[in-house]
């Protein structure tokens, strides 16, 4: 048996900084992995962080927050926001301090662009790789504290003992054994849930694995039907072109070469925030002015020179996947699944109902996003909560004794592990998975009604019917990838099917959800958080959370 004071499951920004955090405070901390951190899709993350870092007249931490605030559609808790806006800047001399490389102005201050929603250029980046370096000072960090990283150890479920988090049980992905790694406080941080659609801009890694193990011992999920598409994703391939190309200048442009946004957004045009750009580009496609189920992101007016200095990894990308080179030719882009605002309930540090269960980062609902995350807030918030989870955690522990080991859980996943490789007959998981993609993208998109959503929730259940005999054909021992996706597919229909059943009850359009029949926002109705229970079916709603609100009422939004 494994023993950690705390485990932190989850290996990319937030992970990382919560087992940095706990390092220093003096803690035995160790992070479990599916993969080697350096992998994780947090390095996929490309514009940048968000902080009113003082260099600027025209912002502040107040400004920030209320960008965070009017962004969310008011469905953002406002002490949590206030508490991110506020840490920002100094967690951003914290990663500078300790090496991250950020771009800079020429008088050697961090620079900082437009991203979309914000009221002043905050947002500090690495070129169009910040993700990525923000990643690897990280993992520096973790190897100079000589953290502990069980690396291809695929987490399966929480231990809970007495009512506390006791820990996780692992498939050591090398041995094919499933392992108990105890511990007394256990720090989800396991990324997003990207995978539940059929194309996203997120990793194959993305299989919202934090959420379900949560879910599945009695932590509500919360927000689940608010889920962000990108404006800007590969038409070819789905993957992501940052942001940061509006907020360098970049124009968006319909199938006559019109820059629509401003019909939409007559203030921000390209730079309102996501779910307003996004359901401009897909009414633009659903009434004509599109191409071939797209639209164009314009660099070419930027010049080589600015596009190979701050855009070098979208050129890129795009090159790769069309052939086309940004410097003088329009990409074909159109929305992608980016995003799950929603996800594991915990309070503005971190815990969730289980004393000493905690979530970070994108599987976590603190909620600082609401309706809708502004862009550069995701990186903010794996920083900002990964340190003060683990803060929370060392306190937890203090003074607490041994928690309570039991192999309950242990052998309870391993009849569930023995049950699955011993299935014959049955569709193939992969099948099912599609089927599952298929459901969600068809009928929980951008614009969502009635009917559609009624069909997802109906089209769920049977796939969710389809999986109790689905199975797996390698059973053998060592990296069974057929077995962990297996897993993954499991996690995915729990999320999808919370998605579905949020979207299809939360009658009113606010941020991220577009209801066609429900087009208006109703803050009468409205202003509560879905949470969502797991029954091992259907998933149970409660709307009892309300949003907590400190200075700013809710008005009208417009950009
Ligand atoms: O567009 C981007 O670079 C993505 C940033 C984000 O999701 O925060």
């Amino acid at each position: 048996m494994i023993k950690h004071d705390i485990v932190v499951v989850g290996g990319g920004l937030a992970g990382m900084r919560a087992a940095v955090e706990a390092a220093e405070g003096g803690a035995d901390v160790a992070v479990v992995s599916k993969m080697h951190p350096v992998r994780s899709h947090s390095g996929a993350a490309q514009g940048g962080i968000n902080a009113a870092l003082g260099n600027r007249e025209d912002d502040s931490t107040e400004n920030h927050a209320f960008d965070c605030v009017k962004g969310s559609d008011y469905l953002g808790d406002q002490d949590a926001i206030e508490a991110m806006a506020e840490d920002a800047p100094r967690q951003i001399v914290w990663l500078e301090h300790r090496g991250c490389i950020f771009s800079r102005m020429p008088d050697g201050r961090i620079a900082q662009r437009p991203f979309g929603g914000a009221g002043s250029a905050r947002t500090c980046y690495s070129a169009d790789v910040t993700g990525l370096v923000i990643l690897h000072t990280l993992w520096e960090q973790l190897e100079r504290f000589g953290v502990k990283v069980y690396e291809e150890y695929f987490a399966t479920a929480l231990c809970v003992e007495d009512g506390m988090g006791a820990g996780v049980v692992a498939y050591n992905m090398r041995s094919g054994e499933l392992e108990l790694v105890s511990a007394k406080a256990t720090i989800f941080a396991t990324g997003g849930l990207g995978r539940v659609y059929a194309k996203t801009t997120n990793s194959y890694a993305s299989t919202a694995d934090g959420m379900a193990i949560a879910y599945r011992a009695g932590i509500p999920l919360m927000d689940m039907e608010f889920v962000q598409f990108h404006p800007t994703s590969l038409k070819e391939n789905g993957v992501l072109l940052s942001e940061a190309a509006r907020g360098e200048g970049a124009y968006l442009l319909n199938k006559d070469g019109e820059r629509f946004m401003f019909k939409y957004a007559p203030n921000k045009g390209e730079l309102a925030s996501r779910d307003v750009v996004s359901r401009a580009e897909w009414t633009e496609i659903l009434e004509g002015r599109g191409v071939d189920g797209c639209v164009f992101l314009d660099l070419r007016h930027l010049g080589r020179e600015k596009i190979l200095e701050r855009l070098p990894q979208i050129r890129e990308l795009a090159l790769d996947a069309t052939g086309k080179d940004a410097i003088d030719t329009p990409i074909p882009i159109l929305p992608g699944m980016h995003y799950a605002m929603g996800g594991i309930e915990t309070d503005k540090f971190g815990a969730t109902r289980i004393p000493g269960v905690y979530a970070a980062g994108e599987c976590a609902c603190v909620s600082v996003h609401g309706a809708n995350r502004l862009g550069g807030n995701s990186l903010l918030e794996t920083i900002v909560f990964g340190a003060r989870s683990a803060r929370h955690a060392i306190a937890y522990i203090k003074g607490l004794g041994d928690v309570r080991v039991s192999e309950r859980t242990l052998k309870s996943e391993q009849d569930r592990i023995d049950g699955i490789l011993a299935r014959s007959g049955g569709e193939r998981h992969p099948a099912v998975r599609k089927r599952m993609n298929n459901v969600l993208s068809d009928n929980v998109f951008i614009f969502r009604d009635d009917a559609g959503l009624k069909k997802a929730v109906e089209g769920l259940r049977e796939v969710r019917e389809a999986a109790k005999s689905m199975t797996v054909m390698d059973k053998s021992k060592t990296f069974n990838t057929d077995l962990t996706g297996f897993l993954e597919t499991e996690f995915l229909i729990d999320i999808a099917q919370c998605i579905a059943a949020g979207a299809l009850a939360r009658t009113e359009s606010r941020g991220a959800q577009a209801r066609t029949d429900f087009p208006e926002r109703d803050d009468e109705k409205w202003l509560v958080h879905s949470l969502f229970h797991n029954t091992g079916a259907d998933p149970r709603l409660d709307f009892t959370r309300k949003v907590t609100f400190t200075k700013w009422q809710p008005t009208v939004r417009t950009y």
